[in-house]
């Protein structure tokens, strides 16, 4: 059913408006009050419950970050059957994100490239809405992912992450440190352990007792992956996400002049699955099994998940299969997942 509305309609819609369109109806969800009725129909089998972090997820799959920038959606999403939300990446200052068109399809490889460039309205106002959220009973586990302001420099970079910190990280069930982005010039390269480890001492700093994660590109080389773990092992952080986008363009079946036009940003969906896994593998020999991992990138179906959490991934996260998938998508995954196990305890 969504794969022809897709196909006849969706896909001849710019994607940043019909992104806005998908939006609409998940909040719709929410706001004419139908999220405990469709809960009904997507809520995940108990046997897929993952506690790390110190709290409870009640599926491993979860929304990336990216989807809920302004965290307006999470009950919607919720609702649709994602065990964790990561609203963001917000910054301490709101702002436009780059000139449209952003946010490119490439049907054939089912990936998109983006260069929203961190489009929000603010940590503040995030965290009003996030704090909202958190007073429900029934709620999904929300992760904020922070970013660095545009207008602020490298160099500043440090304050700019602590502010967006000190408003979320005491309303959000962890906070997500994103020096990963390509589309912010000079974000990845605070991925150098020079400048992470004062970053990441001063959002463990202002996070108190809440989570840090930090959340890492694929681009990175094995001794720099490397140097990520032992800092994050060093500083005490609760884990390390694993993947962001890619600037790479390598093995696309799209057109190499459709490829071109959409010019730079990062590449996401099933072209970035098997360098996710590798990143996965690389991190998980390096930190100690109950160490929270979380693998996104080009996750697309319940075996993709499934070969995510048998490689030591703690939980999965996925996006742009969204955009291919639909609404159903999260129910999809995670009633598969359930079925694998079943498969499994019984052979
Ligand atoms: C993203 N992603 C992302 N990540 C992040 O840390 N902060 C962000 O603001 C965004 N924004 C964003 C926008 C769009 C349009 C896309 C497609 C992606 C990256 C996302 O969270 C994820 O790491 C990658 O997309 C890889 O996962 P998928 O999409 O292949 O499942």
């Amino acid at each position: 059913m969504y794969s022809l509305l897709f196909r006849t309609v969706l896909r001849r819609i710019d994607p940043e408006r019909a992104h806005h369109l998908a939006v609409g109806v998940i909040r719709a969800i929410a706001a004419l009050r139908l999220t405990a009725v469709v809960r009904l129909a997507t809520r995940p089998d108990r046997s897929l419950a993952v506690n790390t972090l110190g709290l409870h997820f009640e599926s491993p799959f979860g929304m990336a970050a990216g989807f809920d920038k302004d965290a307006r959606s999470i009950r919607g999403l919720w609702a649709l059957g994602f065990g964790h939300v990561e609203i963001g990446t917000v910054t301490a200052i709101a702002q436009d994100g780059n000139p449209k068109p952003r946010l490119f399809r490439l049907v054939d490889d089912r990936a998109v490239i983006n260069r929203m460039g961190f489009n929000n309205g603010g940590a503040a106002a995030a965290a009003v809405r996030v704090a909202r959220e958190r007073r429900r009973r029934h709620r999904p586990i929300v992760g904020a992912n922070i970013g660095k302001s545009r207008v602020v420099s490298v160099d500043e970079a440090v304050d700019d992450y602590r502010l967006s910190a000190r408003v979320l990280a005491p309303v959000a069930d962890y906070v997500a440190v994103n020096v990963s982005s390509p589309n912010t010039p000079g974000l990845r390269g605070l991925q150098d352990e020079a400048l992470l480890r004062p970053l990441l001492t001063a959002v463990l700093d202002e996070a108190g007792s809440t989570p840090v994660l930090v959340k890492i590109a694929p681009d990175l080389d094995d001794t720099a992956i490397d140097s990520v773990c032992a800092l994050a092992l060093e500083l005490g952080l609760a884990g390390i996400i694993a993947t962001n986008t890619t600037i790479g363009r390598d093995g696309l079946d799209t057109p190499p002049d459709v490829v071109d036009a959409a010019g730079v940003g990062g590449l996401s969906g099933a072209p970035l699955a098997e360098r996710s896994l590798e990143v996965l593998r690389r991190v998980r020999s390096r930190v100690p099994a109950e160490f929270c991992v979380i693998s996104v990138g080009g996750i697309e179906t319940a075996a993709d998940a499934q070969q995510r959490l048998d490689a030591g991934a703690t939980l999965v996260q996925g996006y742009t299969a969204f955009l291919y998938r639909g609404p159903g998508w999260a129910r999809q995954i995670t009633r598969r997942l359930a079925g694998l196990r079943k498969e499994t305890a019984r052979a």
